[in-house]
C-alpha cells in the first residue's frame, strides 16, 4: 500500500479508537453493529438480488444486505403490526411485561422496523410515538413498543459477540416467528443446523416462502408444531433461543408446564439465549425451578440497541435485554 495511504488509514484507526475509548461497552457493541451493516453492503460488487451462490457458503460475504432484502419482501406480505388474523396474542397482566396496556401498547415488529422506518413512519402518519394523556393538550407521554422478533442490530451481536463459533452446531429458535432469528444465524453464524419450531401455520408458510426463495433450506429447518411435541429435538440442540417466546401467546398453566418441559429436556452445556432473563420469566409462574441449579450466566447481558425511542419510553429495564446461559 503506498504511503500516504497507509498514513490515510492510520489517521482513521486512531479517529476510532479515540471514539471507541469515548464509549461504554454496550454503546461499541452498537456503534461496531452499525458500521457494519452500513458500510459492507457498500462493497463494490455486491448484487444483493443475487441468491443463486448462497447455498454453500456459511457467512455470507454481505449479511446486512440479505437482511435488507429479507426484510422487504416479509414487510410486502403482512400488516403493518407484523401481527397475523390467525393469531392469538395476549398481553400479560403478569410477569417482566405486566405494564403493557393496550391503549398505550403499540406493536411494531423489531425485525421489519429499525428506528429510521419508525421516524419514516411517524412523519407518515403511519405510526405514533406518544399517546395524548389529556386529550387535546400536548401533555403526553411515550407508548410502549413491543416487538415479537429480534431486531437486526440484535442478531449482529447475538451471533458475533454473545455466542460462539457454531461450526457443527444445532441452533433451535423456539417460536421462531417471522424467521428472523434464522435468517441472523444464517447469516451471520456456521451453525451447521438451524431449526425454527413455531406453533402458528401462516408464520410457518412465510418462512419457507422465505427460505425457499433465499435458497437458504441446506441449513434451515422449520417444524410446524408446539414446541412441547418436539423432545427428540430439543434434547440435541446446541442453542436454544428463547426471545419473549411464551408470555403474548400461552396461559399461565401452559407457561409453567412448558418451562419445565425446556428445564427437563435441554441438554448439559448448551446455551440458551433468552429475553428477558429467565428468572424473570420464571418469577410470576409456580414451576418449581431452581435456576441457580439449571443453569449459569455465560456473559453480561446485551441491552437492547437503542431502539423505538426506548430512551424516551423510560423501558430499558431487564425485559428488554438479552441473556446467555450454559445449561449445568
Ligand atoms: C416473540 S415471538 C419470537 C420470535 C422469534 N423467535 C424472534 O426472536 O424473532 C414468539 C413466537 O413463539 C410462538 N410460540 C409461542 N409458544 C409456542 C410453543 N409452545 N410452541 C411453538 N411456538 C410457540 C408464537 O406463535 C410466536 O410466533
Amino acid at each position: 500500500m503506498p504511503e500516504d495511504e497507509i498514513t490515510i488509514l492510520q489517521g482513521a484507526k486512531t479517529q476510532l479508537s479515540k471514539i471507541m475509548e469515548s464509549l461504554n461497552k454496550s454503546h461499541r457493541e452498537h456503534l461496531l453493529s452499525f458500521a457494519i451493516q452500513e458500510w459492507m453492503t457498500m462493497k463494490i460488487g455486491v448484487d444483493s438480488d443475487d441468491e443463486s451462490n448462497d447455498e454453500d457458503e456459511h457467512v455470507l460475504d454481505d449479511p446486512a444486505a440479505k437482511l435488507r432484502k429479507i426484510v422487504e419482501e416479509i414487510r410486502d406480505k403482512i400488516p403493518l403490526n407484523a401481527i397475523l388474523p390467525s393469531e392469538n396474542i395476549q398481553l400479560p397482566t403478569k410477569g417482566p411485561n405486566d405494564d403493557c396496556d393496550p391503549k398505550i401498547t403499540v406493536h411494531v415488529d423489531g425485525f421489519l422496523y429499525e428506528d429510521d422506518d419508525i421516524e419514516d413512519l411517524v412523519k407518515e402518519g403511519k405510526m405514533s410515538r406518544n399517546y395524548c394523556k389529556d386529550c387535546g393538550s400536548k401533555n403526553t407521554s411515550p407508548l410502549i413498543f413491543i416487538s415479537h422478533s429480534a431486531s437486526r442490530d440484535e442478531l449482529y451481536l447475538i451471533f458475533n459477540t454473545l455466542l460462539p463459533t457454531l461450526d457443527g452446531k444445532i441452533l433451535l429458535d423456539v417460536g421462531s416467528r417471522l424467521g428472523a432469528v434464522l435468517y441472523g444465524a444464517y447469516v451471520y453464524s456456521d451453525a451447521e443446523k438451524i431449526i425454527g419450531v413455531e406453533m402458528n401455520k401462516d408464520l410457518c408458510d412465510l418462512q419457507n416462502e422465505v427460505i425457499r426463495k433465499h435458497k437458504m433450506d441446506k441449513r434451515i429447518e422449520i417444524i410446524n408444531k408446539r414446541i412441547e411435541d418436539t423432545g427428540d429435538l430439543v434434547r440435541v440442540a446446541d442453542v436454544v433461543v428463547l426471545n419473549n417466546v411464551f408470555e403474548f401467546y400461552l396461559s399461565e398453566e401452559e407457561q409453567t408446564s412448558v418451562w419445565k418441559f425446556l428445564r427437563d429436556n435441554i441438554k448439559k452445556g448448551a446455551f440458551i439465549v433468552s429475553r428477558p432473563s429467565i428468572s424473570s420469566s420464571l418469577s410470576s409462574l409456580n414451576t418449581g425451578i431452581d435456576v441457580d441449579q439449571w443453569i449459569k450466566p455465560v456473559d453480561s447481558e446485551i441491552d437492547q440497541p437503542v431502539n423505538y425511542f426506548a430512551e424516551e419510553t423510560e423501558r430499558v429495564d431487564d425485559s428488554m435485554k438479552i441473556f446467555c446461559y450454559n445449561v449445568l
